[in-house]
């Protein structure tokens, strides 16, 4: 199994890998732990992504990798710059369940590491939902500490759950 991380914004994607990126945001497994997303058909969502996709070069606020085994997208990572002084910026990543617990994210977030470093970033940030064990096991991995606890933040399901923000200073 070769892992490959690439970045989306260099390496323009295939329409398949769109596609790939939109499957795994709608797995259920994962769309369990998203917060944000768009409750639609698939054709819409995809016309979405793909208009994100074609538009990448030229936005500067975001940056994507992506994370490739044999030619298929198994995860992708985007960096959202903020709108504030400190230049933090939140990491946003998913990664197919078929893959989890294979390094695959512990590995885009080491490259997206380096890449906010490049970009001057000063803050790196991850918002979780405070029952994502996986998500929180390997940002603490990668030396984020637990910066907030926002209670109550997320409605989701039905009922309001905390958000845990991890922090890392570049
Ligand atoms: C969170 C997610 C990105 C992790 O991806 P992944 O490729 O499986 O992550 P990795 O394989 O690099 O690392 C997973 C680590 O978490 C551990 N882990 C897995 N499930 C866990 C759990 N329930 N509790 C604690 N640790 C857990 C694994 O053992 C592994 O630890 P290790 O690196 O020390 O061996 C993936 O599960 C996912 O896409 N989830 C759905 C979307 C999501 O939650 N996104 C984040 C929203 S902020």
């Amino acid at each position: 199994m070769k892992l490959e991380i690439i970045n989306a914004k260099l390496n323009p994607l295939k329409d398949e890998d769109v596609r790939a990126i939109v499957d795994i945001e709608r797995h259920p497994a994962v769309r369990k732990w998203l917060v944000e997303y768009a409750d639609e058909e698939y054709e819409k969502e995809l016309e979405e992504y793909r208009r994100f996709f074609s538009e990448l070069k030229g936005n500067d606020r975001v940056e994507v990798l992506v994370a490739r085994i044999e030619d298929r997208i198994v995860g992708f990572l985007a960096l959202w710059r903020m709108d504030d002084a400190e230049q933090t910026t939140s990491i946003g990543i998913s990664v197919h369940p078929d893959y989890w617990g294979r390094g695959i994210a512990t590995n885009l977030i080491r490259e997206a590491v380096k890449l906010a470093r490049e970009k001057g970033v000063k803050k790196l940030i991850i918002e979780t939902l405070e029952e994502n064990s996986a998500m929180k096991h390997v940002a603490e991995k990668l030396g984020f500490k637990l910066e907030t606890v926002r209670k109550g933040k997320i409605f989701k399901d039905g009922t309001y759950h905390d958000e845990d923000v991890y922090l890392l200073r570049l």
